[in-house]
């Protein structure tokens, strides 16, 4: 009965069910079924180089193993919540196929180590296949700038029209940030890539292990140094999930300013037919509904982080189960990362710009009032006094319903004698945003060289 249980020795009753239910987490760590299998290869070649093993238990466990991952990939394995977890399924399949040489496997390990590898060595594959997902969004995002950043939109504080610049400009905001975000997960695969294997319960081993040779099987930098921290650090877990949730950040940016932009308010962008879906009752709609999802699932992730930070904050060294509540975390994180990266960079391609709305949005807005304003005060006006004559210049425009671009130099010259005939030029749109030529700012040439470097950038990374 209690037998059942590989650690079933000390125990004479069996386990309530209910208890069993709570405890087991096979339910979801057997996703990390590939990590397990690997690092308990490595482990047992890492025995046999070290006489811990014999040859013939080294070829039998990797037999095993290998039939093992064979069933699990065809989809014969059979999981069983009262071996609790995909380490004790593993391991108590594998004896049942290859007996004794098995049971062997577990010598100079815990599952302790076993889960904190494994898990480390999940977020390395995660952020493996999650960099060039990254790269491919930065790539859909600078295809549209080539494609319609030439176009120009009011760039907004506060919500309200504030100064043109160019679309492009704005799309390499984004690419900024997913710059930062990539930078973070770059910074937290080197820390997370320390082997904790060996550590075994939390005080190491007596056997003459080689921690070096099992971290280097399994494509990790370097041994952990202190036991106890390398299984009860989950740092590189949080520092997933905590990158994920700042990059989410940035999506859901976005995806507002998509869902802005898509209505018919703003009616700068429409969104392909194949990322929008309609009302059940009204047919007129057309509904943002994936950059919604993205915005929203964002809450998603920040509760993960939370969640996560608050199993860690009261624990004492080494190892307790609430570590156990690590993964559904981490692995939700994980997940609605990945599908909001791709469904941004999905969505981009198919987006209709409306430069016509967008022009016409800068038009109706005194989006070049701060130029009037500087321009008065290249004439010597200090800019305060500039600024207030403009403001003025303004009031009188929305009180007789006219733009800046269409007044004549004698209606300006009634507020203030420094305008002259250029300023009929300095006004519009385009002299707007060619003005701006500053390091970093929207001038078409600095636009363009951004744009230049934010591509020679990806294609140093392959793409
Ligand atoms: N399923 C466990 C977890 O996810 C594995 C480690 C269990 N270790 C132990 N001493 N009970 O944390």
């Amino acid at each position: 009965m209690a037998d059942d249980k590989p650690w079933g020795g000390r125990f004479s009753e069996p386990t309530d069910a209910f208890v069993e239910r709570l405890n087991a987490s096979v339910g979801f760590d057997q996703r990390l079924w590939r990590e397990d299998v690997d690092g308990s290869l490595a482990h047992a070649a890492m025995l046999a180089q070290q006489g811990i093993l014999t040859a013939e238990d080294l070829q039998a466990i990797q037999q095993g193993l290998a039939a093992i991952r064979a069933d699990i990939e065809g989809g014969r394995f059979v999981w069983e919540q009262k071996l609790e977890d995909v380490h004790m399924n593993v391991e108590r399949r594998l004896t049942e196929r290859i007996g004794q040489a098995g049971a062997r496997l577990h010598t100079a390990r815990s599952r302790n180590d076993q889960v904190a590898t494994d898990l480390r060595l999940w977020v390395l594959r995660y952020l493996d296949g999650l960099l060039p997902r990254i790269d491919a969004l930065q790539d859909a995002l600078l295809t549209l700038a080539e494609r319609d950043g030439d176009a120009i939109l009011p760039g907004y504080t506060h919500l309200q029209r504030a100064q043109p610049i160019l679309f492009a400009h704005h799309l390499l905001a984004y690419v900024e940030m997913f710059e930062r975000d990539r930078g973070r997960f770059v910074d937290a695969r080197r820390r997370t890539a320390e082997s904790p294997l060996g550590a075994a319960a939390l005080a190491g081993t007596p056997f003459p292990i080689d921690r070096a040779a099992t971290a280097a099987a399994l494509g990790f930098h370097r041994p952990m140094a202190n036991s106890l921290d390398a299984v009860a650090d989950r740092d590189f877990a949080v520092e997933l999930v905590a990158g994920a949730a700042l990059m989410m950040t940035h999506l859901s940016r976005f995806a507002e300013e998509l869902v802005l932009w898509s209505s018919q308010e703003f009616a700068f962008v429409e969104l392909s037919d194949a990322f929008a879906t309609g009302s059940s009752i009204m047919p007129q709609k057309k509904n943002p509904d994936i950059p919604e999802l993205v915005r929203g699932k964002t809450g998603r992730v920040f509760g993960d982080l939370v969640a996560l930070l608050t199993v860690l904050k009261g624990l004492p060294l080494a190892y307790n189960k609430d570590l156990q509540e690590d993964k559904e975390a981490l692995f939700d994180a994980a997940d609605t990362l990945g599908d909001c990266v791709e469904a941004m960079t999905r969505l981009l391609p198919g987006l209709k710009v409306r430069r016509d709305r967008m022009r016409a949005a800068c038009d109706a807005g005194f989006v070049t009032a701060t130029d009037v304003a500087d321009y008065l005060a290249r004439r010597g006006l200090p800019f305060r006094d500039a600024h207030h004559v403009v403001g003025r210049l303004v009031g009188w425009c929305i009180a007789n319903e006219r733009t800046l671009p269409s007044l004549s130099l004698e209606e300006l010259r009634q507020f203030s004698d420094l305008f002259a005939e250029d300023i009929l030029a300095a006004v519009t749109v385009e002299a707007s945003v060619a003005a701006r030529t500053s390091l970093g700012g929207t001038a078409p040439d600095r636009v363009a060289a951004a744009l230049a470097a934010a591509r020679a950038r990806l294609a140093a990374r392959g793409t």
